[in-house]
């Protein structure tokens, strides 16, 4: 992992193989930004100049290297593109500075060491870079002697413009190391393939993390759920020789006055069981489990922080296969709830372990629950592939659940769960279909989960199927493959149920 320290500003002759300074689109060509100063005076004060000759604009994303004059300790510059100005304040908005901060240290790879010197007005802005950096520095090299393009990930990051002794930039910092290590971890589960990670593997790699946070862990390997009643869960593991886990993680405050309950969809692959996904749709479905990495690496990163909450986390893992001892479609399963579900299409597995898990945090009743899942392809042909869809029981909640994705910069967007589509599950032989309408499917499926949450619980239900895995190059901060995505939002929405400020 990319270490990151803090430094003052004006020492950009500190020994480093880069400096990076950030640029905007002025209407007369590129604008550097506050943080360049140093750096510009090594160049006679003609840095945008220099910028604007060798072709650069300042647009968002753009690259420019420049070797460096003498007078800078380092071997080269460079210059990142933030796009527009700011409007009136004369600040960049925290989004841009950490995607501006990601696309720079992932064109950093190979090099050592890079001191960044772009614009800081508060901690919120150091916190923003610091984890755009880390983010954009991650690279998944588990299986390629020579990944990431022959060239390792960058290795050390001096941020330049904070004051390291200052309380609140050393705590922004601190909060970004480990919101972005945990985000990696996620992302680092989400690559491992399917055949190295199976539900086992995964609950391993829980008991061991929690161990190291000081988090319990509680794992239901195959006999403790059927004793258990996890229909559900054993229905969807049915078919695979690699059997299913229910994962708790319990991670507690001592100064905590609410809790929160996470539950993640853990199917390490998706083949789409007996009701098999046609050759195309396979390939990527390793990423099935990116709620349940998110909602780890969420715990995780609540116990580094120390938050004031008490956070369960529980992972429904299970692998999804054809198989003779698989679920059928037309079988019927009596789930942990003692509902019966009548399966009557395989590939819509993860509402199935879903409602086991739900049902069962909902036993605890916490102040609120969240589930996380790659749950369903037509929340992607609704939304695109960059945002996730919001559903909930409680409006206050959900508006809540967005407007935070949306001040850590994760794109989100309130769905509804229309009473009429409810009649589209209606089973005459059980109590419920898992499968309903296809219009509206992403909904379907959120108000099938509905029906397993525990009287009077506020809830809501995060379909991240687009964003989870990204099939597209990398931008930003976010590369090809895991994202991470929704690690930021159930951070921050544990860190304002600490502040009591929801519910
Ligand atoms: N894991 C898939 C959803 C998915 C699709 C996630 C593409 C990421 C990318 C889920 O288990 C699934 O197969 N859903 C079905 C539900 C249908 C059978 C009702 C779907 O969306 O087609
Ligand atoms: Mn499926
Ligand atoms: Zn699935």
């Amino acid at each position: 992992m990319t270490a990151l320290t803090l430094k003052p500003a004006g020492t950009a002759t500190l020994r480093a193989d880069a400096v990076v300074v950030a640029v905007a689109k002025g209407d007369k060509g590129p604008v550097l930004a506050a943080g360049a100063e140093a750096v510009d005076k090594a160049f006679g004060g003609k840095l945008a100049t220099v910028l604007d000759t060798l072709g650069a604009s300042g647009g968002e994303g753009e690259i420019t290297r420049l070797p460096a004059p003498d007078g800078l300790k380092a071997s080269f510059v460079v210059a990142v593109g933030l796009g527009a100005l700011p409007e009136k304040d004369d600040t960049y908005g925290t989004e841009t500075l950490r995607r501006a901060a990601g696309t720079v240290a992932r064109s950093l790879a190979g090099t050592d060491k890079a001191a960044f010197a772009l614009p800081i007005e508060a901690a919120e802005d150091i916190e923003a870079i610091a984890e755009g950096a880390l983010l954009g520095a991650y690279a998944f090299t588990a299986y390629q002697e020579k990944g990431n393009g022959g060239k390792a990930p960058l290795g050390e990051i001096l941020l330049l413009g904070a004051k390291p002794r200052d309380k609140a930039h050393k705590a922004a910092a601190e909060r970004a190391i480990a919101v972005a290590e945990e985000i990696n971890r996620a992302r680092d589960l989400v690559n491992t393939p399917p055949n190295d990670l199976d539900p086992e593997a995964f609950a391993a790699v829980a008991t061991a993390a929690g161990k190291e946070h000081g988090i319990k862990v509680q794992v239901l390997d195959e006999k403790a759920l059927l004793k258990g009643g996890y229909g559900g869960i054993l229905g969807v593991g049915a078919g695979s020789q690699s059997p299913p886990r229910l994962v708790k993680l319990s991670y507690t405050s001592s100064k905590a006055k609410k809790s929160l309950a996470l539950v993640g969809k853990g199917i390490t692959y998706d083949s789409g069981g007996i009701s098999l996904k046609p050759a195309g749709h396979n390939e990527t479905m390793k990423c099935d489990m990116a709620g349940a990495a998110a909602v780890f690496a969420t715990v995780v990163a609540a116990a580094r922080l120390g938050l004031e909450v008490n956070v369960t986390g529980w992972l429904a893992l299970a692998e999804n296969m054809p198989s003779g001892s698989a679920t059928r479609p037309g079988d019927v399963l009596r789930m942990y709830s003692g509902k019966t579900v009548e399966v009557l299409n395989t590939d819509a597995e993860g509402r199935l372990v879903l409602a086991d898990a739900i049902a069962r945090a909902s036993e605890e009743k916490p102040d609120a629950i969240v589930d996380v899942a790659t749950l369903t392809g037509a929340m992607m042909v609704a939304l695109g592939g960059k945002t996730f869809g919001v559903m909930a029981n409680d409006d206050a909640f959900r508006a809540a659940i967005h407007s935070i994705a949306e001040e850590v910069g994760e794109p989100s967007w309130p769905m509804p769960l229309p009473a009429d589509l409810r009649a589209g599950m209606d089973s005459s032989t059980a109590d419920i279909k898992n499968i309903g309408d296809r219009m509206g499917g992403g909904l379907v499926a959120g108000l099938f989960l509905k029906e397993f949450v525990g009287e009077g619980i506020t809830w809501a239900h995060l379909d991240i199927a687009g964003p989870a895995f990204n099939e597209g190059g990398a931008s930003g901060y976010t590369p090809k493959g895991g994202t991470g995505a929704s690690v930021r939002t159930l951070v921050k929405l544990a860190e304002r149920t600490a502040a009591g400020d929801l519910g």
